[in-house]
């Protein structure tokens, strides 16, 4: 057995089988590239679904990280600590809102905007007890508490884990007619979307659908949730994928690269007359706002801006879309993104399907994951150099031309 095949093989036989990995097993990154224990190198294409736009172990962060774990980690919010504040003034005025509420994960982040919104529907909306609504979309993807798969429309996620959370309303994505319907109904308070979905398979709505949710959602009087976890960070070739149509949500929620990939780390954004309807005791988390992750998160975000990632994700994202495109294969049947977060769509043919092209990705030194099936998100680190794209290209196009 090689050590990856014993590593692998202790997984499998001790841990839950709620992931399917691709086979390989990493125990080293820098920057754009990861090592697996048998020492090959691999670019990451997937960059922990958009937690590592910084790349692997930015060294910046990694010094903010050591500093502070030798100083003090967590006091949890029992009491005050010396870097909540500071981080709070700083992420509040790098987005422009005037409150941050600091949580972990993902999910958490929506979980804590969909509750500031019910509060808000409640005491500032007038909404009748217990009949608030949420809106979602076809499609969304926000992570895996109950209140998550309850708005799924996806039968892996929510299959056999019922009953679900009420009070929640589906309507069909980049559909701006039927959102118009949805929110007119006086018990909505919010509604909560990606601006490009990315576990749907990057699925990009059209110009003007950003503008038109900003639009429908002041004229019902409804809370726009923009949910940034993956898109937000310079992923998409801006700060935020909202940016792309200069609108602004009434709450936007963050996580992943908030940290560079270090710990979670995430945040829900928002003005005082949605925040301060939460009050002491009512909302909260142990590890939220802890002072390893407020300084973590501190440099995590002036590490995009310092490194100017957003430019370099908007213009690297227009060659690598072009070169996928030139790529001569009627196995790609669609190639779309913005800035650096990708899909192609492969069509499965004689066997070859999705997973078989990321297999030989994988040989071939890159790391990407199919999605439903057939789509393949590339999503690399975005401190990636144009020499390196170019090169990671060239892997793609010999992969999938192998298949020929
Ligand atoms: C758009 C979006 N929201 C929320 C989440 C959940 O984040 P986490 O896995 O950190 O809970 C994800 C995770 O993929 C996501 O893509």
């Amino acid at each position: 057995m090689t050590r990856s095949e014993e590593l692998m093989s202790l997984e499998e036989r001790y841990g839950a089988h709620n992931y399917h990995p691709i086979p390989v097993v990493l125990e080293r990154g820098e920057g754009v590239f990861v090592w697996d224990v048998e020492g090959k190198q691999y670019y990451d294409f997937l960059s922990a679904y958009s937690a590592v736009n910084q790349g692997h172990c930015h060294p910046r962060i990694i010094a903010a990280l050591t500093m502070q774990a030798q100083k003090l980690t967590l006091t949890s919010r029992a009491f005050y600590n010396d870097v909540l504040g500071e981080y709070e003034r700083y992420i509040t005025r790098y987005f422009g809102y005037d409150k941050v509420l600091p949580m972990n994960t993902g999910v958490e982040g929506g979980e804590t905007a969909l509750k500031l919104a019910r509060r808000w529907g409640y005491v500032k909306k007038g909404i009748p007890a217990n009949q608030a609504k949420m809106v979602f979309v076809e499609g969304n993807f926000w992570g895996r508490t109950l209140a998550a798969i309850s708005s799924s429309t996806d039968p892996d996620s929510y299959t056999n884990f019922g009953p679900y959370l009420p009070g929640y309303v589906i309507v069909p994505y980049n559909n701006l007619s039927a959102l118009d319907q949805a929110l007119s109904d006086p018990h909505v308070a919010g509604f909560m979307f990606e601006p490009i979905q990315g576990e749907a398979g990057v699925v990009v709505p059209d110009e003007g659908y950003l503008r038109g949710v900003r639009e429908l959602c002041t004229k019902h009087n409804v809370l726009m949730i923009a949910d940034e976890v993956q898109t937000g960070l310079c992923r998409t070739g801006k700060m935020l994928a909202c940016d792309h149509e200069n609108v602004k949500p009434d709450l936007l929620v963050l996580g992943k690269a908030l940290s560079g990939g270090i710990m979670p780390v995430s945040a829900v954004l928002a003005n005082d007359e949605v925040m301060l309807t939460i009050k002491p005791g009512e909302h909260g988390s142990t590890y939220g706002g802890n002072p390893l992750a407020c300084r973590v998160a501190m440099e995590a975000l002036q590490v995009l801006k310092d490194e100017k990632l957003a430019e370099n994700a908007e213009r690297l994202g227009e060659i690598l879309r072009h070169e996928l495109r030139a790529i001569p294969s009627k196995r790609i049947t669609a190639v779309r993104g913005k800035g650096l977060l990708n899909a192609i769509v492969i069509e499965p043919q004689n066997g070859i399907t999705a997973w078989e092209v990321c297999l030989r990705l994988k040989e071939n030194g890159l790391l990407a994951k199919p999605t439903h099936g057939d789509i393949i998100r590339f999503a690399p680190p975005l401190v990636i150099t144009e020499e390196q794209l170019r090169e990671c290209v060239a892997i793609i196009r010999k992969t999938i031309l192998s298949f020929e």
